[in-house]
């Protein structure tokens, strides 16, 4: 009779979570913006720039890729931390990589290679990790090489930043993290359920970072940024976003491709309005450990983008609509 109480406790528990996961709510912001009453952010960065203290020392890796590569420069030029720009240059270019910044070509798989760079280069205050392969649809078939580059490696620095003393790690996750939300729009308390191995992997170094704060104390600030474009953005790579490839199919006079009719949206960012917000970050003790959107709140369909590259490439607007796979 004990255990028939049991079993009918226990499987009422069961219905009452199956239900409350049914009725899952939409996810309320932790912060309200309109309260927000943070600097504006080129005074931010004067501000930190005049700060008379030893000038900051900083590791930034994909660093003559797209983003990494204007990070670097902001923190150079504009910040005036000393950098040590790293890439394995597999998908950067060296013309990318910022003058005022001491190079070393380092591939972040290899732990002695990190460790050198560490031994040889360091102590740094911040890293900011930005290399990765970010070819998310791709990801399903290089699984292997997805979490040994994007997650193994970026563990195996965690670790040596944390043995090295860094003060703070900047990572730049993804909207990938979040697989398909139940609702929409995405806010930043948004349930992460990542639907693919580059997603998982974010996540996965998302919550490693979180893991090393609590262990070892060592602060993190989490960007996800989407659809980032503007130049040094490789747009020779049709695993990436949109705008880069539509400009590929401009440039070898094809038509844009889109899947299905065009009508869905997504938010594209200009790269100055997000390097430099990644680059300050650890410079704003409200901001260390926690995890932000940067980038457009605007939306623009897909058709309208296609619309907008060629116009801006000034040539006739030409689309191919495939089937959604
Ligand atoms: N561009 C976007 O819209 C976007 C959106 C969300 C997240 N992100 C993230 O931002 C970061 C930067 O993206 P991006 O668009 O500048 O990409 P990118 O490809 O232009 O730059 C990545 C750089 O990392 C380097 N790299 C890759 N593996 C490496 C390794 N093992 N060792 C050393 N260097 C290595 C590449 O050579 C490249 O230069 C990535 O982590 C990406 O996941 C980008």
């Amino acid at each position: 009779m004990k255990v028939l109480r049991l079993w009918c406790a226990f499987v009422a528990v069961l219905l009452l979570c199956a239900a409350c996961a049914a009725q899952e709510t939409a996810p309320v912001p932790s912060w309200d913006a309109t309260q927000c009453n943070a600097p504006p952010l080129d005074s931010l960065i004067a501000e930190v720039s005049a700060r008379p203290e030893p000038k900051k020392r900083v590791l930034v890796t994909g660093a003559a890729g797209f983003i990494g590569s204007h990070v670097a420069e902001v923190c150079a030029t504009r910040l005036g931390f000393h950098v040590v720009a790293v890439d394995d240059l597999s998908g950067g270019f060296m013309r990318n990589v910022p003058s005022k910044t001491t190079f070393v070509k380092v591939d972040l798989q290899v732990l002695s290679a990190v460790e050198q760079l560490f031994a040889e280069h360091g102590p740094f205050d911040y890293v900011y990790h930005l290399a990765a392969y970010a070819a998310e649809g791709l990801s399903h078939f290089i699984r292997g090489f997805n979490y040994r580059n994007n997650l193994q490696a970026t563990v195996q620095l965690i670790n040596q930043a944390v043995m090295g003393g860094v003060k703070c790690f900047v990572f730049t996750s993804s909207i990938a993290s979040f697989g398909s939300p139940k609702f929409l729009p995405m806010i930043e308390e948004t349930p992460q359920h990542p639907e693919d191995p580059y997603g998982i992997a974010k996540l996965a170094a998302e919550l490693d970072l979180k893991a090393a704060k609590e262990m070892f104390g060592m602060d993190f600030v989490v960007f996800r940024p989407h659809n980032v474009y503007g130049p040094r953005q490789n747009i020779a790579d049709k695993f990436r976003n949109a705008i880069g490839i539509f400009m590929n199919q401009v440039l070898h006079d094809l038509p844009m491709t889109i899947f299905g009719d065009g009508k869905q949206t997504r938010g594209f960012s200009y790269i100055d309005d997000v390097a430099p917000v990644i680059s300050v970050a650890p410079e704003v003790p409200k901001a260390r450990n926690q995890a932000f959107f940067v980038g457009t709140d605007g939306q623009t369909s897909v058709y309208d983008l296609s619309i907008l590259v060629a116009r801006a490439m000034e040539v006739p607007h030409r689309v191919q609509l495939l089937d959604k796979a």
